[in-house]
């Protein structure tokens, strides 16, 4: 059977479809192969978020040239957003795709990929679905550590963000059974996972209706019910989830996640922007009193859960004081971590048709390297007031830097560095915290009190 080498671009999301994509076509009997040149199909799930994202795809597919040169059986399929957005456009662009899957047909690929054998033939399969959730299939985990792994929980988004194009690339929001969330999450823990990661475009939507329920009334599973059947799961099992939306991020969840142990302490919630007129032209459905408020819930339940956001520069008629309110919202809420992007208009938004992208590009830049270097300062600053405090970590694996080194994470998601000595990568243990840089902790093994292990 055929060999198939599948590359992934964007969120995690994406990761997690790849490892769907992988299982349905290993069950069909195909290999995975590690590098591009052994294989009879390179499959590339792509990202359609920004420009740049898009951009990098077609310049992977020019690389890909030489290499179709050299072996004219080999075929590229494009997968996942981009495939979505341009459908049999891109195949036309790029002559070296053969077909193009959008993130609702990956079942469709094992015939695609026998139809496409023959030179010449193109093929597309870019239905949206509104109940795909693909829960049947366990998936084939890719390139992971053997520790931590995603469980895809809802797929889709419908909140239609001016800017964003997820909407029309992933289709309506529908929720997984469950059930087989709760048994892939099982079945990850005794084969030795110690970390799933709950993914959906907004978690905080999940909601199941299950109509067979007691009496024949609807029982509902909502997000912090999930949360927590998985975290009943096992104590020794880490759960995390991503992405938030703050307009319904809500006071059961944090509730659920206070009393767990097992939960980890770090909510990713995205801002966008700190200025009430540009939540409004961006239809976040929250302005900046709302998003504080669910801050001050977070830390009212728990004082050490860290905070992370997303965050966009220079969207359609951002002022110097719409800015000015972003810089004020980062030193307010004081982030542990940003994800913080230039604003790129994408074809079919709501801004693309309605609103112009007026900020020129170098205030954009220049407004984004202001915002990257307070949250630079800021996460410093916080790292620094973890130093002397006890951490029970996960470990991962070994520092990029030494291999007398390994790396793990806090609860909250931060990685702390230490000298390895007889530590493996999957354990708990506890290091006491003895200096830092912006990104990284480091330090050293000890008990729980913080007395250390070692000379
Ligand atoms: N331009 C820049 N950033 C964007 N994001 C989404 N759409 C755009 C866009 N058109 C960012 C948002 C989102 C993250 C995944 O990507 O911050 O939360
Ligand atoms: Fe990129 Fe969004 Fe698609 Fe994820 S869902 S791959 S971030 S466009």
């Amino acid at each position: 059977m055929f060999n198939i080498y599948i590359e992934t671009y964007g969120c995690q999301m994406n990761f997690a479809d790849s490892e769907v994509v992988a299982s349905l076509l290993t069950k069909r009997g195909c290999s995975l192969v590690g590098e591009a040149e052994k294989a009879d199909y390179i499959l590339i799930n792509t990202c359609a978020i920004r420009d740049n994202a898009e951009q990098r795809i077609r310049k992977r597919l020019h690389e890909l040239r030489a290499l179709q040169q050299r072996r004219p059986a080999l075929r590229i399929g494009i997968l996942g957003c981009m495939a979505e957005r341009l459908q049999h456009r891109l195949m036309t662009e790029e002559e070296n795709v053969s077909f193009v899957v959008g993130p609702d047909s990956y079942r469709r690929l094992p015939d695609l990929l026998d139809k496409v054998r023959q030179p010449g033939i193109k093929e597309a399969a870019t239905e949206l679905s509104t109940t795909e959730t693909y829960s049947d299939i366990e998936p084939v985990r890719l390139g992971g550590n053997g520790i931590s792994a995603y469980i895809s929980i809802m797929r889709g988004c419908q909140n239609y963000c001016a800017y964003c194009v997820v909407p029309y690339t992933r289709g309506r929001e529908r929720s997984r059974d469950p059930e087989t969330i709760v048994a892939e999450a099982r079945s990850l823990a005794s084969q030795g996972y110690k970390e799933v990661t709950l993914l959906g475009q907004n978690v905080n939507s999940y909601r199941w209706r299950n109509s067979s329920g007691q009496n024949g009334l609807e029982d509902e599973v909502t997000f912090p019910e999930l949360m927590r059947r998985v975290a009943e799961v096992s104590p020794q099992l880490r759960v995390r989830f991503a992405t938030s939306h703050p307009k319904d991020l809500s006071d059961d969840l944090l509730r659920v996640m206070a009393s767990y142990p097992n939960i980890c302490k770090c909510i990713h919630l995205p801002v966008q922007s700190g200025s009430d007129r540009m939540l409004k032209l961006m239809n976040r459905h929250y302005d900046s009193a709302w998003y504080l408020d669910r801050i001050a819930a977070i830390r009212r339940f728990m004082p050490d859960c860290s905070i992370t956001t997303d965050v966009i520069a220079g969207f359609c008629t951002e002022t110097e004081e719409d800015h000015r309110q972003t810089l004020d919202i980062f030193r307010r809420v004081r982030y542990d971590y940003a994800y913080m992007f230039k604003f790129s208009m994408r074809p079919d938004t709501y801004a693309a048709k309605h609103l112009a992208d007026d900020v020129p590009d170098d205030v954009k830049t220049r407004r984004l390297e202001e915002i990257i270097a307070l949250q630079g300062q800021v996460a410093l600053e916080n790292n620094r007031t973890e130093i002397g405090r006890v951490f029970e970590i996960l470990v991962e694996g070994e520092s990029h830097r030494s291999r007398e080194q390994l790396f793990g994470r806090t609860s909250q998601n931060k990685v702390v560095v230490f000298d390895r000595h007889d530590v493996k990568p999957g354990d708990y243990v506890f290091v006491k915290v003895c200096d830092c840089t912006a990104a990284t902790l480091k330090g050293v093994l000890s008990d729980s009190c913080g007395t250390p292990l070692f000379g």
